[in-house]
């Protein structure tokens, strides 16, 4: 396999990849999506990959799944689709593209290829895992089972094919209450991540969860008393956590949500000021659209979200690698488990 200056060469060699302020200002629809954070500097560099991602996804049919912790020239530039976990697992089965590129991290890919065991699907960059999903193996799983005896296990999505197959369901930050709320059972395992576990539990008194000791290398950061202390500092500002943050920051904050959930509540809300504890591109990719509100204070980056580049992406889709592989046997059982969540998720409560 070629190395990063080789594959520059390469790709060099093939597209025309130059800093490029003319291309730019012809490209001023997908700039407009990102101005705000974006600089016209940035933008000339991006335009022209941004311009040949574009080209080679339809020639090779392909379609670009985001998460919305993507950079904004990914976000904005080439997806086709972006989303939450949920968003992106349940685009993945409505896809009509032969091949799937996964801006996101590897369990992210994995999903889409246990939903989609005929398509191609291409991983950016190999090394873009996830704190939660290295936490804990189908080993744990079983540990789990063994500890709580008949309880069903809720797995995060965040989690490899091979726990997702050991568990009887997944879930994701948008529906966790939802599917705690469905099972019927008095004691319910969750795993990795025990923070999210714990702030489901603070919504659903009535059952008894027990969680795994995972947790999120981005959202652990955040504290109580960083939270309090902003809100002395920016009185009126509207403080907005993710669930994988601990009880206690979410606590602090007014509301707290999925990254969906997150962008529901400040398009619904659109507050003055805004605080998103959570991964920093959240704020990015939603600041141009919401020019009322002014995103401010701490955020902390995914060193894995943030592997995933446009060159990498362009490298993707030229060379068709890396393809996402799992056993069929692994996959046909983390479907089940998957396709569950994705069921009683569209179900009217
Ligand atoms: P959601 O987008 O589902 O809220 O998940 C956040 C996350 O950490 C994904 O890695
Ligand atoms: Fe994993 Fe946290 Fe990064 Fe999401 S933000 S990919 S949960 S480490």
């Amino acid at each position: 396999m070629l190395d990063m200056p080789a594959r520059r060469d390469e790709l060099r060699a093939t597209y025309d990849l130059a800093p490029n302020p003319g291309l730019a200002a012809r490209m001023q629809d997908e700039y407009a999506r990102m101005k705000r954070v974006v600089s016209p500097a940035d933008w000339a560099m991006h335009a022209p990959y941004v311009a040949a991602i574009n080209a080679l996804k339809r020639e090779r049919g392909a379609a670009i799944l985001a998460h919305n912790y993507m950079t904004p020239e990914i976000f904005h530039g080439v997806a086709d689709v972006v989303g939450d976990s949920l968003q992106l697992a349940v685009e993945a089965t409505r896809t009509k593209a032969d091949v799937i590129v996964q801006c996101g991290v590897h369990f992210m890919a994995e999903t889409s290829k246990i939903l989609n065991p005929t398509k191609t699907v291409l991983m950016p960059d190999m090394a873009a895992g996830c704190s939660l999903a290295d936490s804990i193996t189908a080993e744990g799983v079983a540990e789990m089972r063994a500890r709580y005896p008949g309880a069903p296990v809720v797995s995060y999505v965040n989690t490899t094919a091979e726990v997702k197959a050991a568990s009887d369901i997944c879930c994701t930050s948008s529906n966790a209450v939802q599917i705690i709320r469905a099972l019927d059972a008095e004691t319910i395992v969750m795993t990795p991540d025990k923070y999210l576990a714990q702030n489901v539990a603070a919504q659903v008194p009535e059952k008894r969860i027990v969680w795994w000791d995972g947790s999120c290398i981005v959202h652990e950061q955040y504290t109580a008393q960083d939270i309090r202390e902003f809100r002395d500092w920016n009185p009126g500002t509207r403080i907005i956590a993710h669930p994988e943050c601990p009880p206690d920051v979410v606590a602090e904050a007014d509301f707290s949500g999925s990254t969906k959930g997150i962008l529901d509540y400040v398009s619904a809300e659109r507050p003055e000021r805004a605080m998103l504890v959570t991964e920093c591109s959240m704020a990015s990719n939603i600041s141009d659209a919401h020019p009322e509100v002014e995103f401010i204070g701490p955020c902390n980056m995914c060193p894995y979200m943030k592997k995933i580049t446009l060159e990498k992406v362009l490298w993707s889709l030229h060379s068709m690698t890396t393809q996402i592989e799992v056993d069929a046997d692994i996959a046909g059982r983390a479907r089940q488990a998957v396709q569950r969540m994705i069921d009683l998720s569209a179900r009217k409560v």
